[in-house]
C-alpha cells in the first residue's frame, strides 16, 4: 500500500492531506474527529493586521491615558504587551490544539502591512505553533502604489515574520501577480520556505434590488482547481520552495492532480465545512488508492510528475495550448452551432 508519509516545512506528517486555515481550528473536538479521520496538519484560522494593530493602538491609547506623558509613571506600568489583550484567546486556541493532536498545528497571520504586528508570530511560535501560514491577503485598491511597490511592501512583512520566529513559515498567495515564479523566488529569498497557491479572494457581489454591495462567504467547486493546478505546475522543482495547493479540492482524485502537479501538501475547507469530518477519511481514502492504483509506493514519488519540468508535454502548460485549445473549438457533436 502507498506510503503517504509527508515532509511538509521540514514536518513529518502522516498524510499530505490539512485542514486549511478556517473557523474549524475554534473547535477542539472538530480537530480531533479530522486528525482521527487521516489529517496531516491543521493551519489555525487567520490573527488579522487589523486585529493586532487595533489591539496595539487600544494598548498604547490605555497607556498614554494611565501614564499621562509623564516618563517616570511609564515606567510603572507594564510593558505595552499587545498579546494579552484581544490575541489571547487565539493563543489558548494554539495551546490547546498542540496539547490535543499528534499533528503539526500551524499558526497563521493575515496582513500586508510591515510593521510591530508581525513580531507576534514570536507569540504564536511560544503557544506551541509548529509553523506559521502568513496569508498575504492584498486587494492593491490605491492608485499610488504600483506594483514593485505592493511586491516590495509584503516582502518586508515576510522578512518581518521570519525574523520573529524559528519555526518555518509558509506564504499564502493571491493568483494575481505578473510573474509568480519569480516573487516566489524573491519570497524564498526572504525567508519563506513554503508557498500556498492560492487565497480565494472573497469578492462582494451587488444586490440589485436593495442596490447594495453584499458579502457572502461561498464554498468552492472543483471549477477553481485548475488555477491552483497551473501555478503549482509552473513552480515544481523550479523554485526552491514547498509547495501546497488550496481551494477547489473536493475529492481524492482532485488532491492527486495536486499531487501530480507538484503539491508536497494540499489543503481543505469548503468540503470539510460542507460534508464534516467524513470528507477528510473519505479524501485521504481516495488518494491512497488513487496512488495504489498508479502504481506509487510511496506519495513522494508522484509528485510533480506531470510538472512543468517533467511533463511529457510540458507545452500542455504554456500558451501554446493556450492558442491550439481556443482555436480547436467545435460545436459538440460535429453540430451546427444555431
Ligand atoms: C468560512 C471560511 C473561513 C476562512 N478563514 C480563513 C482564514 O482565517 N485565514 C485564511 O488564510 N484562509 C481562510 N479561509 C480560506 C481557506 O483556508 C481556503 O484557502 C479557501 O477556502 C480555499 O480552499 P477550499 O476550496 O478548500 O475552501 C477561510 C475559508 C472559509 C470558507
Amino acid at each position: 500500500m502507498v506510503d503517504l508519509r509527508t515532509q511538509w516545512l521540514g514536518l513529518a506528517l502522516p498524510t499530505p492531506i490539512v485542514v486549511a486555515s478556517s473557523p474549524l481550528s475554534d473547535d477542539l473536538d472538530a480537530l480531533r474527529l479530522l486528525e482521527r479521520a487521516g489529517a496531516g496538519a491543521v493551519v489555525m484560522r487567520s490573527l488579522f493586521e487589523e486585529q493586532l494593530v487595533e489591539e496595539q493602538m487600544a494598548a498604547h491609547r490605555y497607556f498614554d491615558s494611565h501614564a499621562d506623558g509623564d516618563a517616570e509613571a511609564r515606567t510603572m506600568v507594564p510593558e505595552s504587551h499587545v498579546f494579552s489583550l484581544g490575541p489571547d484567546a487565539y493563543l489558548v486556541n494554539i495551546r490547546r490544539a498542540r496539547g490535543a493532536l499528534n499533528i503539526p498545528v500551524i499558526g497563521s497571520l493575515n496582513g500586508t502591512s510591515p510593521g510591530g504586528w508581525t513580531e507576534l508570530a514570536g507569540a504564536l511560535e511560544a503557544a506551541g505553533a509548529d509553523a506559521i501560514e502568513l496569508n498575504l491577503y492584498d486587494l492593491g485598491t490605491s492608485l499610488r502604489e504600483d506594483s514593485s511597490d505592493v511586491e516590495a511592501r509584503q516582502l518586508e512583512v515576510v522578512r518581518g515574520v521570519c525574523a520573529a520566529v524559528r519555526v518555518p513559515v509558509s506564504v499564502k498567495l493571491s493568483p494575481f501577480y505578473a510573474s509568480l515564479p519569480f516573487f516566489v523566488e524573491k519570497l524564498r529569498g526572504a525567508g519563506a520556505r513554503g508557498v500556498v497557491l492560492f487565497n480565494r479572494f472573497y469578492q462582494p457581489d451587488i444586490d440589485l434590488d436593495a442596490l447594495e454591495v453584499v458579502r457572502h462567504v461561498r464554498f468552492s467547486t472543483h471549477s477553481e482547481l485548475p488555477l491552483r493546478l497551473h501555478g503549482l505546475a509552473l513552480l515544481s522543482g523550479r523554485v526552491d520552495v514547498e509547495l501546497a495547493a488550496s481551494g477547489g479540492v473536493h475529492s481524492g482524485d482532485d488532491a492527486v492532480k495536486c499531487i501530480v502537479s507538484g503539491a508536497h501538501v494540499v489543503q481543505l475547507a469548503s468540503v470539510l465545512l460542507e460534508r464534516g469530518s467524513e470528507a477528510m477519511r473519505a479524501i485521504v481514502e481516495g488518494v491512497r488508492a488513487r496512488l495504489d492504483a498508479m502504481g506509487y509506493d510511496h506519495v513522494a514519488h508522484a509528485r510533480g510528475v506531470l510538472a512543468l519540468d517533467k511533463a511529457p508535454d510540458p507545452h500542455a502548460w504554456e500558451r501554446l495550448q493556450y492558442v491550439r485549445t481556443l482555436q480547436g473549438w467545435r460545436p459538440r457533436h460535429g453540430g451546427k452551432w444555431r
